[in-house]
């Protein structure tokens, strides 16, 4: 059967993806001339002075099209990237989905507004939020206990949530989760959109979702009101390239304009642009194919990881009701006494870069550019990796960043401009924190601005930076002391 496994590299001549991909059509034709720019950016596309570093960057403006604009190749490029999605309004986006959050939390609220909120919200969400001066209600996600990773928020939590905050602006999301679980996101947008407010999907992790039948639908496709998704997570296109729609029942066209160019740089890259159309042309030619093939060495991998004692793969235990994306991987290998973050290393080690480590958990990206050659080097890595390592089987601990149970003091922008103070960590419990701290990856905050820090807060973080994490943005990176709202 794997035999038949179509390569992935067998995909027709990306150059005539051009045909149908303005931006790169236009990233092309100026690798292609004989340019002496006297524009941005300073390199000149000359390798002389910093070498080839800076081989292959054109930028969207005097680059893949004129300063003027005169090709409208990228309003082109995002008229076709809507279509795609079913979305009445799309932007590529050079900004991750970091720029997309703040995009859709800057239209869809108002200062003050309150907003329905999945605690597992990446931190850009949460700046988004700063942003928007939104005071969020925490809805929290389900946890599996025998991997200690997040399932779904389920649905009757956000009827919870709306029936006590009636004049909720928005429901947010995000869909999937890290670790590849979903909610019932038809059934969130329904009790969303009974009160007439707009769900809004952090998709980060899920941009080829909606294009193979046994793939999740897009959010969109699932009735939210808008998303967003990197295409360079999970699609071949650039660092940095992201995705963001939109429909416009219950969202303002012009709103969502303003906010994704407020936020926006004014110099996008042309190359990265390039790329993410590229990708949609990509999905929209080939995506049913690609995502077959990805399924397909996804699943010898789960076959052949099975083998191994000791270890879990989170979608042959999850409760079935949980819709779980068959595209990933979600290990967890408490059982093998190995540490995902010792099997991190060694796989470092072999050349295997992977996207998230925790004590218990190790999740790699396995994308369409993947095939049996790679996905295979992968399970031998982690095999090695944990017989190197075996030791004596643990219980499972959830990660502080999937079981945050926070309260909300003051806003997260009221606490952001608010005066605060740098105190011991002792004497910091039961106060507001003035910062965001969040072990990376996932970048969930456990303290954020205007939350409570609480005893299990902090002993959750400095656990997670005792097994190795890396904690980041806390302004004193020993996590000694931390930054409080000192006044109201
Ligand atoms: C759920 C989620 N949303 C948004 C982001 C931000 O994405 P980007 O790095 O593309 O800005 C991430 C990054 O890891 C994420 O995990």
């Amino acid at each position: 059967m794997l035999a038949s496994v179509p390569a992935v590299t067998d995909s027709r001549d990306p150059k005539n993806l051009r045909e149908d991909a303005p931006l790169l059509d236009g990233w092309l034709d100026y690798r292609a001339s004989d340019v002496a720019p006297f524009g941005t950016p300073g390199h000149k596309q000359r390798f002389d002075l910093v070498g080839t570093v800076v081989d292959g960057d054109v930028p969207l403006y005097g680059g893949v099209d004129t300063i003027r604009q005169q090709s409208g190749a990228m309003i082109e490029a995002d008229r076709k990237l809507a279509k795609l999605w079913g979305a009445d309004w799309g932007r590529i986006s050079v900004g991750g989905s970091t720029h997309g959050n703040q995009t859709l939390v800057l239209a869809a609220c108002r200062p003050g507004d309150e907003v329905i909120v999945t605690r597992t919200l990446h931190r850009s969400l949460l700046l988004g939020m700063v942003l928007a001066g939104v005071k969020p209600v925490w809805v929290s996600p389900e946890v599996d206990p025998a991997t200690g990773l997040p399932t779904r928020v389920p649905v009757e939590r956000v009827e919870r949530a709306l029936a006590a905050h009636p004049n909720a602006r928005a429901v947010f999301l995000v869909e999937p989760t890290y670790v590849g679980t979903l909610s019932d996101v038809a059934a969130i947008a329904e009790v969303a959109h009974a009160r007439g407010i707009p769900l809004i999907v952090d998709q980060a992790w899920g941009a080829y979702f909606g294009f193979h039948p046994e793939i999740p639908q897009h959010a969109l496709q699932a009735g939210a009101d808008a998303m967003v998704t990197s295409a360079h997570k999970t699609l071949p296109a650039y660092t940095q390239s992201a995705l963001v729609f939109a429909r416009t029942e219950r969202l303002a066209l012009d709103q969502l304009e303003r906010a994704f160019e407020v936020t926006a740089t004014t110099s996008p890259s042309g190359t990265i642009v390039a790329s993410a159309d590229a990708a949609r042309a990509l999905l929209e030619r080939d995506g049913e194919r690609l995502l077959e093939n990805l399924l397909r060495i996804v699943e010898h991998a789960r076959d052949r990881l099975r083998k191994i004692p000791g270890l879990v793969l989170l979608g042959d235990v999850v409760d079935r009701s949980v819709t779980v994306d068959r595209a990933k991987l979600a290990i967890n290998v408490s059982g093998t006494g190995a540490t995902g973050l010792a099997v991190e290393d060694l796989l470092v080690a072999a050349g295997m870069p992977i996207e998230l480590a925790d004590r218990d958990t190790v999740v790699p990206i396995v994308s369409i550019n993947d095939d049996l050659a790679s996905i295979d080097r992968f399970v031998d890595g982690v095999a090695a990796a944990i017989e190197q390592t075996r030791s004596t089987p643990r219980p499972v601990l959830p990660s502080i960043s999937w079981t945050v149970d926070p309260e909300v003091v003051i806003s997260p922008r009221d606490a952001f401009f608010a005066p605060h103070a740098t105190i011991p960590a002792a004497e910091a419990i039961g106060m507001g924190s003035a910062e965001v701290v969040a072990p990376y990856p996932p970048g969930i905050p456990v303290l954020a601005p205007g939350e409570r820090i609480t005893r299990e807060a902090v002993e959750g973080l400095r656990q997670a930076m005792a097994d190795g994490m890396k904690v980041r943005y806390a302004a004193d990176r020993t996590l000694a002391t931390f930054q409080v709202v000192s006044e109201r």
